[in-house]
């Protein structure tokens, strides 16, 4: 990838002129890139979850634009618009929670828009080298969380996290496994205690493979086993990523975060959230109005090809939660940490990042 640094897991790659993405629905059984040419095939990997995790979505929408791009170069500039506006609004449809989706096509559709004087295939160009911005920019952020994230680790904490937060959900390095990575970086003992995170199993499946990959020591769990772990004295931090923060310092994460959350509050360990400031959402007044994604029965009754539950049961299956901002001890942004995060304090926070981008 143009402008990317060094980064063990590449999550996506652009090669060829094509988007190739590691199929996360696969591992850690099999490592395989799928290939894609347009934006509907993108939308459609977000949809099915061969990529996941917020940041990883958006990069994924922001090539997914170029691709659609990158195909209609030679059409009319009537005709480019056409498709264009049509990825938009395929890729704005493939999964609701994560604002990172939002952000990258409003900026993609920011450059696009600055772009109209020009011609379709110039057009078309910076639209690609957009979408490696935005991927390299995340790699950066991601890093610079990683190191105010780290001051925050004692030598030889044992750190909970949920779902997966890592290379794999971003461009590379990861938000809160990003900050494990910097802790161990910098000398720091750490080891993970990674939640399975049913039922998707992002835990079991993706940050245990990713921790066991460059060696730091991880220890996998189910969900409800964190409590016990508490009452043992196991656990001294909890560190989770984010899909959308409200205005008011809301968290919305994976199903099961939350009950982390007040957990830990009744422990007393400091329960952290790594998050970019692109996963601030500041025209949401508080967590209620997140949307919340729905997914298939079929998660729940059972995994890939096998069913456990009785068939005719009926199910829910919310993937995400929301952590009311009085449980979060901080939020890790690329510009710093803001303690106890607030309404004042995120307003405060956002300013910064508008007038200093
Ligand atoms: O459903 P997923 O796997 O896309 O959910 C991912 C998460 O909940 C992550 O914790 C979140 O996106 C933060 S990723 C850096």
């Amino acid at each position: 990838m143009t402008g990317s640094q060094a980064n063990a897991v590449e999550t996506l790659r652009w090669c060829g002129g094509y988007l190739e993405m590691i199929d996360q629905r696969v591992l850690p059984a099999q490592f395989r890139y799928l290939r894609y040419d347009s934006a509907e095939a993108v939308a459609q990997g977000i949809r099915d979850m061969v990529v996941r995790g917020a940041p990883a979505i958006g990069c994924a929408a922001a090539y997914g634009i170029a691709l659609e791009a990158l195909r209609r170069r030679d059409t009319s500039s009537s005709e480019f618009s056409g498709h264009l506006e049509r990825a938009f609004s395929v890729l704005g449809a493939s999964r609701p929670t994560a604002v990172n989706l939002f952000w990258a096509l409003a900026r993609m559709r920011t450059r696009w828009h600055s772009l109209a004087s020009q011609l379709v295939p110039t057009q078309a160009q910076a639209l690609l080298d957009e979408a490696h911005e935005i991927f390299a920019e995340d790699i950066r952020v991601n890093r610079a969380m990683g190191a105010h994230g780290a001051a925050l680790l004692a030598d030889g904490a044992r750190v909970l996290t949920h779902c997966n937060a890592g290379a794999l959900a971003t461009a590379g390095h990861g938000t809160a496994l990003g900050v494990i990575r910097s802790a161990v970086e910098a000398g720091k003992r750490v080891s993970v205690i990674a939640d399975e995170t049913r039922p998707f199993l992002q835990g079991a499946r993706l940050t245990a493979w990713e921790m066991v990959q460059e060696r730091i020591p991880v220890t996998l769990i189910t969900d409800n086993m964190a409590g016990f772990l508490m009452t043992r004295g196991e656990i001294d931090a909890v560190i989770v990523g984010t899909d959308r923060v409200a205005a008011n310092g809301d968290v919305a994460n994976k199903i099961g975060t939350y009950m982390v959350a007040v957990l830990a509050h009744r422990h007393g360990i400091p329960f952290y959230v790594a998050c970019p400031t692109s996963t601030i959402d500041m025209s949401i007044a508080d967590g209620a109005a997140i949307p919340i994604e729905e997914r298939a029965h079929a998660e729940v009754t059972g995994f890939r090809d096998y069913q456990w539950a009785a068939e005719g049961v009926q199910v829910r299956n919310p993937a995400f939660d929301v952590t009311p901002a009085e449980l979060v001890s901080a939020l890790i942004t690329e510009r710093g940490v803001v303690h106890q995060p607030n309404r004042e304090r995120l307003a405060d926070l956002m300013k910064l990042a508008a007038e200093r981008p």
